[in-house]
């Protein structure tokens, strides 16, 4: 009985966030986590701590993916879908710059990427 409510809970969840996709909004939980590990990802740099950095910028890496996803698929977005992809990129990139502790070339990808999240939002964020 308590699983079968577990199940039932999960499968209206699931509804629930695939119901937010089709109405083609970008998930504004998705870029509420990209902000808070973003900021993350800096402290964790200027604190040069490896493996709190490696794990944020991987889980931006993945999140910029869904974000590059979203845009290719609403479509008529080109802009979007290649800042997505630059800040996937960016994100990968200071996995490699961590790895090799060059901190220094960390820092400077990880301004960039602050600036890419702006440039997509005068575009595309409304308000
Ligand atoms: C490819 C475009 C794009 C990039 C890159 C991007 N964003 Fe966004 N972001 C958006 C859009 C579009 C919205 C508006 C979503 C909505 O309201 O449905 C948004 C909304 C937000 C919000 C507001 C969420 C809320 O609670 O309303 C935050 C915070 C945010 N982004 C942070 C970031 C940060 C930090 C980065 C970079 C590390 C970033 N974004 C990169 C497109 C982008």
């Amino acid at each position: 009985m308590r699983s079968g409510k577990a199940i039932f809970v999960i499968a209206v969840s699931m509804l629930l966030s695939a119901g937010v996709r089709s109405a083609e909004e970008l998930s504004v939980d998705l870029m509420q986590t990209i902000e808070d590990t973003n900021k993350s990802l800096s402290s964790n740099i200027a604190l040069s701590n490896k493996q709190g950095a490696t794990a944020d910028a991987k889980e931006l890496t993945q999140m910029f993916a869904e974000v590059e996803t979203f845009f290719d698929h609403k479509g008529d977005a080109k802009n979007a879908v290649d800042l997505a992809k630059q800040s996937k990129d960016l994100s990968s990139e200071i996995v490699g710059y961590v790895a090799a502790n060059n901190f220094e070339s960390a820092t400077t990808a990880a301004t960039t990427l602050s600036r890419t999240c702006r440039t997509c939002h005068t575009f595309y964020k409304k308000e």
